[in-house]
């Protein structure tokens, strides 16, 4: 990890391998630590730049983004500007998971000439319902007393498929660890900025990059069908759901889930 200066502020980043730049924008609250199985694996052919987004990992943040929040524009403004630190002119692959996702579809929007492909895992376009808004808003005012380990507690039920506590113990008890070590202010900020989110379904009819979704079979958070229905909006883009995984299939089925990102990053280097 090397920490970069973006003039306001500094990322601290991962940048392994060499070729197709690959840019791993890790979920939330998570920290670029979730990519563990697919960075050795992408970095045999691809150059991976895996950085912590503001706040979270080893990432500073100013102490007024809790109350004022991070938008996902501002996070992928952050990722433009890190490129720009990499000296990375040439077209980079945006691979986005969940929250990720949403901060891939801001840099889209604001960057979208700097990008050659686009993949959204466990993720989702729409915006939020008024009452998932409303959750984080009640997370992002309470976190600070709560703290993260409550954070974590609140997440874990969700985040797998039904086997994955029994078969792979050891992912429930990372996804726990780095859940808790996340900075509460980091979690208010990134919850108010998902909660303002657009909606961004419109933006995958005009999608002209080659892009690839991933979903766990068994994501409960970002449902097979909502990406299904991203993949019927966006025009010859490819879906694979992967089995025995739920919303963290890059740790739950680290194979399943490289073996889709290889396959799409090998057609895209030709
Ligand atoms: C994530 O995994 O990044 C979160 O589940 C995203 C969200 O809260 O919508």
């Amino acid at each position: 990890m090397s920490r970069v200066d973006l003039g306001e502020r500094e990322l601290e980043v991962l940048d392994q391998g060499s070729g197709l730049p690959v840019l791993l924008v890790h979920g939330f609250p998570l920290d670029h630590t979730m990519w563990r199985f697919q960075i050795d694996a992408l970095a045999e052919s691809y150059r991976v730049i895996a950085p912590d987004l503001r706040g979270f990992g080893s990432s500073p943040i100013d102490s007024a983004a809790a109350q004022c929040g991070v938008a996902m524009e501002e996070y992928a403004d952050d990722l433009a500007k890190l490129l720009d630190a990499l000296d990375l002119s040439e077209p980079v692959v945006i691979c986005g998971f969940s929250m990720g996702g949403y901060v891939a579809l801001q840099f889209l929007r604001r960057h979208g000439s700097r990008l050659g492909g686009l993949v959204l895992i466990d993720s989702k376009a729409a915006a939020d319902t008024d009452r998932a808004r409303a959750m984080r808003i009640k997370m992002a005012e309470n976190v600070e007393s709560w703290g993260s380990a409550h954070v974590a507690k609140l997440m874990t039920s969700k985040m797998y498929a039904a086997s994955t506590p029994a078969s792979r113990p050891e992912i429930v008890a990372e996804f726990i660890a780095i859940v808790s070590r996340t900075n509460p202010a980091s979690i208010a900020a990134a919850q108010r900025g998902m909660a303002a989110r657009p909606d961004s379904m419109q933006l995958l009819e005009l999608l002209k990059l080659p892009t690839l979704y991933v979903v766990g079979e068994e994501d409960q958070i970002s449902l097979p069908a909502e990406m299904k229905a991203m993949a019927e909006q966006t025009p010859g883009s490819t879906l694979a759901e992967i089995p025995d995984a739920g919303h963290m299939s890059p740790m739950e089925n680290p194979a399943g889930v490289n073996k889709e990102l290889l396959e799409f990053l090998d057609r895209l280097s030709g």
